[in-house]
């Protein structure tokens, strides 16, 4: 049978992490993960009886209205949560979908041709290559760098000269370049100052900016607006979703928020209606009940940014007293920790320690990372277990590479 050959992955093997994981699993031996991010096995304590309440009420959902961009009252009822944070957003410029990764998927295929590319974050999190490929489109590496604070690492940002050098390899045919912040998994988020560059950038290419801000509210201030979108002058797409902000992948419910010069808006805001009419994939009763999970968002996301905020202070107690040859690379920030082992071969490293004592991390190169010896960490998990596995991990550490 012939498939597409758009699929970077046809024929490719399985990673040996990921394999030596699924054999352990397979054999019943113990797996102790400390890179879940599924807050629903994490024990956050969220309120499922509120989450639940307007879905008991079908009189809500059990017409179907279909709406390429989400019921006018989902729209609306997003429109005024931003505003209580200052943001003003026309419930006609909100498109609601099933996950953010579709929002990326509808981008991809309104604004590129076959063969166009976009600029993505690297290191980052490996999903847009694939949505991108179902898209027949390239992703161009957009560097992010460490910059380093009295030898210590301690913040990422957007590396401008990495970024028109990614340009010039795209050869004119990128389309769009896309911001996560804060980022995933180094938790960069760019100043205000930086925003500015950022749209100068895009303004100077003429590609579309696309913000993906589904770890806001992990951050000290997330309510805060980090921009002023509609000021920028450049088309602008905001995407976020319930998958993180109601720590609920499975609600299955996300939403983009459209800003720019408004004749830009017009074209692009019939393309997308095109993309979603296709499909109409985002579910009623998710759609009915988003007023009331809404109203619920502070209450969730502050349960999840305490949880890494408690973790995150055990991995700092934990990997602070360093060893010479193991440090923690940047501050901590979003919901992942980042480790450097001077030296290892990472593949190796988390191999064997898998192997060995059943403790699985992720190698940096799952994101793209240039330096080799890069563990990442979730800081997600529910606290003592997270707090036992990286005694376990540090131990581990200690005892090989001293
Ligand atoms: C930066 C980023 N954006 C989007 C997503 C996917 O979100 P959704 O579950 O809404 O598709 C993820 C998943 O972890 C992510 O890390």
């Amino acid at each position: 049978m012939r498939l597409s050959g758009r699929l970077p992955w046809s024929g490719e093997t399985a990673s040996p992490l990921l394999s030596l994981r699924e054999e352990r699993e397979r054999e019943g031996k113990p797996v102790l993960s400390l890179v879940s991010t599924d807050p629903t096995s994490a024990e956050l304590g969220l309120p499922w009886d509120e989450i639940a309440a307007p879905l008991g009420d079908a009189s809500l959902w059990k017409s179907y209205r279909p709406d390429p961009h989400g019921t006018p009252a989902a729209r609306r009822a997003l429109s005024a949560f931003y505003r209580k944070w200052g943001e003003e957003i026309d419930p006609e410029r909100i498109f609601l979908s099933a996950s953010t990764s579709e929002l990326y998927s509808w981008l991809f295929q309104t604004l590129c041709d076959p063969g166009d590319a976009v600029l993505v974050p690297e290191p980052g999190y490996p999903l847009f290559e694939e949505i991108a490929a179902l898209a027949a489109v390239k992703t161009v590496p957009a560097p992010l760098a460490p910059r380093s604070e009295g030898g210590c690492l301690k913040r990422w940002a957007c590396d401008f000269a990495a970024w028109s050098a990614a340009l010039r390899v795209s050869r004119g045919a990128a389309r769009a370049v896309v911001v996560v912040a804060p980022h995933n998994p180094t938790g960069a988020a760019p100043s205000a100052s930086e925003w500015i560059r950022i749209a100068e950038f895009c303004r100077a290419n003429g590609l579309v900016l696309v913000v993906d801000e589904v770890f806001r509210l992990l951050a000290d201030g997330g309510e805060k607006p980090a921009c002023d979108w509609g000021s920028l002058g450049i088309p602008v797409a905001v995407l976020s979703g319930l998958s993180k902000w109601l720590a609920g992948p499975q609600l299955k419910l996300s939403w983009m928020r459209l800003y720019g010069p408004e004749d830009d808006l017009r074209a692009w805001n019939d393309a997308l209606e095109h993309a979603a009419d296709a499909c109409l994939n985002v579910g009623g009763p998710a759609q009915a009940s988003l007023g009331t999970w809404l109203e619920l968002v502070p209450r969730a996301s502050a349960l999840l940014k305490s949880r890494v905020e408690r973790n995150r202070e055990a991995f700092l107690a934990t990997f602070g007293p360093l060893f010479p040859k193991v440090r923690i690379m940047s501050e901590p920030a979003g919901w992942y920790a980042l480790l450097r082992v001077d030296g290892a071969d990472e593949e190796e490293l988390t191999l064997r320690l898998l192997g060995e004592t059943g403790l699985f991390v992720h190698p940096g190169f799952f994101y793209d990372f240039d330096e080799e010896g890069v563990l990442v960490l979730s800081l997600v998990g529910e606290e003592r277990e997270f707090a036992r596995r990286a005694g376990l991990l540090r131990d581990w550490l200690a005892k090989h590479y001293f």
